[in-house]
Order: C-alpha cells, then sequence, then structure tokens
C-alpha cells in the first residue's frame, strides 16, 4: 500500500500553502485507480486548503517544524473532500471548486463508494501511523460530521429551528473538523493540555464563523466567484444563518414569503428570479447585517481562545485566517 508518507526533501519553502500542494502532487495514491484519480481531480480543481493549514499552525505554534506534520495536514484535507463528494450528492449541487462535482462525471454509485473509500483509507492510515487520541479524534469528527449533515437534513423546511439548533448543525458539520485540525497539530507538536485545548477552542469558535460566512456566501456571491452553485440552500430549502437572523425581526410578511417558496417545487435554475429576489429580502431584512455581526462575534471567540499560546509568530497567523473572515463578511454585506 503507497500511502502518504513524509516527505521533507524536495522543498525548503516554507510558504504552507506550496508545502501542501506538493504534498499532495507528489505522494497522494490509493490502491484503487478509478478513486485516486477522483480524489486527485478534486484536489487539482483548487480550494482554499484551510484545514491543513490550521494543523500546520498550530504545530508551528508550538513549536515543531510544520514539514514534520504535511502528512497529518493532508489527511485533514482528504477527510474534508470525502465529505465535498458525498455533500454535493445530498444537496444535489453539480459543481464544485470550479468544475463538475464528483458525482456529475463520476455518477453518484462511484461517488459515493468513493467517499465510503476514501474515509476508510484515511483510518487505515491513520491508525497505523499516530499515536492516540489522534485516530479517535478524526474518528469521532466524521460521525460528528455525518450526524450534523442528517440533523441539517431534518431541519429542512423548518422556519421554527431556534439559533441554538442552527449552532448544533454547524458545530459538527463544520467547526468538528476545524477543531480536530487544530487539535491534532497541536498535539502531535507535543503541546501541553492547556495549549491542546487554545487550539481546540480556536478551530471551534473559527469553524462556526466560516459557516456562517458560507451561508453568506451562498446568498451573495456568483458561482463563478466561488466555483459552486449560489443560492442553493435556498432552493434546498436549508435554514442557514441569515435566513434565521432575517426572520427574528422581518415579520410576517418575510416568513410568509419563505414559507411560500419552501412549499414549491424547487427551481431547477438555483439563480432563478424568485430565488435571487427572496435573498435579497433575507439580506435587507436584518440577514446581512446581523450574520456580519454574528461572524465577528464568534471572530473574536477564535482569536481569544489563542491567548494561552502566547507570542508564537504562527499564533498572529492564525488570528490573521480568523480576522480574513471578518472582513470578508464586511465586504460582502456593504
Ligand atoms: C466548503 O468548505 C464546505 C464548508 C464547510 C462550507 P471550503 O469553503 O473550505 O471549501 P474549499 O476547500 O475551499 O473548496
Ligand atoms: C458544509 O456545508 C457541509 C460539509 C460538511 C461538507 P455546505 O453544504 O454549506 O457546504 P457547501 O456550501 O456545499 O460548500
Ligand atoms: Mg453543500
Ligand atoms: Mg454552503
Amino acid at each position: 500500500m503507497i500511502g502518504i508518507k513524509a516527505a521533507r526533501e524536495g522543498t525548503d519553502d516554507h510558504d504552507l500553502s506550496a508545502l501542501v500542494e506538493e504534498f499532495f502532487r507528489t505522494t497522494f495514491a490509493t490502491d484503487n485507480p478509478l478513486i485516486t484519480e477522483a480524489v486527485r481531480r478534486m484536489l487539482a480543481a483548487g480550494g482554499k486548503r484551510l484545514r491543513p493549514r490550521v494543523t500546520l499552525l498550530a504545530a508551528e505554534a508550538n513549536g515543531a517544524d510544520p514539514r514534520d506534520h504535511l502528512p497529518l495536514a493532508a489527511y485533514m484535507e482528504l477527510i474534508h473532500v470525502g465529505t465535498l463528494i458525498h455533500d454535493d450528492i445530498v444537496d444535489r449541487a453539480e459543481t464544485r471548486r470550479g468544475v463538475n462535482a464528483t458525482a456529475v462525471d463520476y455518477g453518484n454509485r462511484v461517488s459515493v463508494l468513493a467517499g465510503d473509500y476514501l474515509f476508510a483509507w484515511i483510518f487505515k492510515n491513520v491508525t497505523a501511523n499516530y499515536p492516540p487520541p489522534v485516530p479517535h479524534l478524526l474518528s469521532s469528527t466524521l460521525a460528528d460530521i455525518t450526524d450534523g449533515e442528517v440533523l441539517q437534513l431534518r431541519a429542512l423546511g423548518n422556519l421554527d429551528l431556534p439559533l441554538a439548533g442552527y449552532i448544533e448543525v454547524v458545530l459538527k458539520k463544520t467547526a468538528s473538523l476545524f477543531a480536530a485540525s487544530a487539535e491534532c497539530g497541536a498535539i502531535m507538536a507535543g503541546a501541553a493540555p492547556l495549549r491542546v485545548k487554545a487550539l481546540r477552542d480556536f478551530g471551534l469558535h473559527f469553524g462556526i464563523a466560516f459557516q456562517m460566512l458560507d451561508d453568506l456566501i451562498d446568498l451573495t456571491a456568483d458561482e463563478a466567484e466561488v466555483g459552486k452553485p449560489v443560492g442553493n440552500d435556498l432552493r434546498e430549502r436549508k435554514i442557514t444563518i441569515p435566513l434565521i437572523l432575517a426572520l427574528e425581526s422581518g415579520g410576517d410578511d418575510l416568513r410568509g414569503e419563505v414559507a411560500r417558496y419552501y412549499r414549491e417545487e424547487p427551481d431547477p435554475d438555483h439563480q432563478a428570479p424568485a430565488t435571487r429576489r427572496l435573498a435579497g429580502r433575507i439580506l435587507a431584512a436584518g440577514g446581512a447585517r446581523k450574520t456580519r455581526d454574528a461572524i465577528a462575534g464568534y471572530v473574536e471567540r477564535a482569536k481569544l481562545s489563542l491567548a494561552p499560546l502566547g507570542a508564537a509568530p504562527a499564533r498572529g497567523e492564525l488570528a490573521a485566517l480568523a480576522d480574513g473572515l471578518a472582513r470578508d463578511s464586511l465586504a460582502r454585506t456593504r
């Protein structure tokens, strides 16, 4: 079996993104050629690589050389890729990272199996190569992600979902992987428990803010910018943070309009005029402003979580990642 091996040779570049890309290009292969091809295609299409970056920064913030933790960082991105392959089937999304979603090119059947295989392959390697509690943390995280996706499915169209219900979904489906990425980076760097906890908390708060921004992007961006369908959350009747916050203050009119839209058969075009109109109303009814404020709140909490790291330079880089979320939300809602 060719897994992901530590590959320190080949680059002295300290740029973390370049290290991760080089690593994927030179070392990723499974025993199944079709699945390797499908996953490589997703990796080559792009993506922000935030989870591996968080892992490497968490290791660096605890005195480690990030180059020693590239395989761990890569596993975090690969868990993410597996969940995206499945998520696009569940959300009926046809594009991802600017290219066809995996299921469009390979079909649902191969895509379900590719995600399953990838998860099993990751855990086979992680259990063989990492000490406790890393394998346990990663498997619990995948259970949480799946749980979060199922909870979200069960809440589709439920305009009475409370904010706490939304936060539970987001903690599980998105923040759990950022938390594990940060926590495992710290653990493998030999960090003391207080510092490990600090990084886990950073990941949780960062992850909540990240998903809130993603929800805002669905209402404000266009597909060419983000490489995935926009307006899709409305079309799928999701209960997102801008919608919850707009419904709080939007009155019966807005509630009635959303309820009507959610009762109708989804338009095959997720940028249909009715969807665009509804997105505009949600944003104007406080969805934009209040989501931006909520993101700013979680970004602050993420940065505060980092206090036990002292003056480590990587702490500044983690804080800058969080600030980037708040800045982006501001730019999209001005
Ligand atoms: C998309 O994640 C899934 C969410 C949790 C919102 P990213 O926005 O990090 O996707 P890539 O990796 O950049 O494609
Ligand atoms: C992220 O939520 C779900 C995952 C855990 C993969 P979304 O469904 O909002 O992510 P996008 O918008 O499709 O990237
Ligand atoms: Mg989705
Ligand atoms: Mg989304």
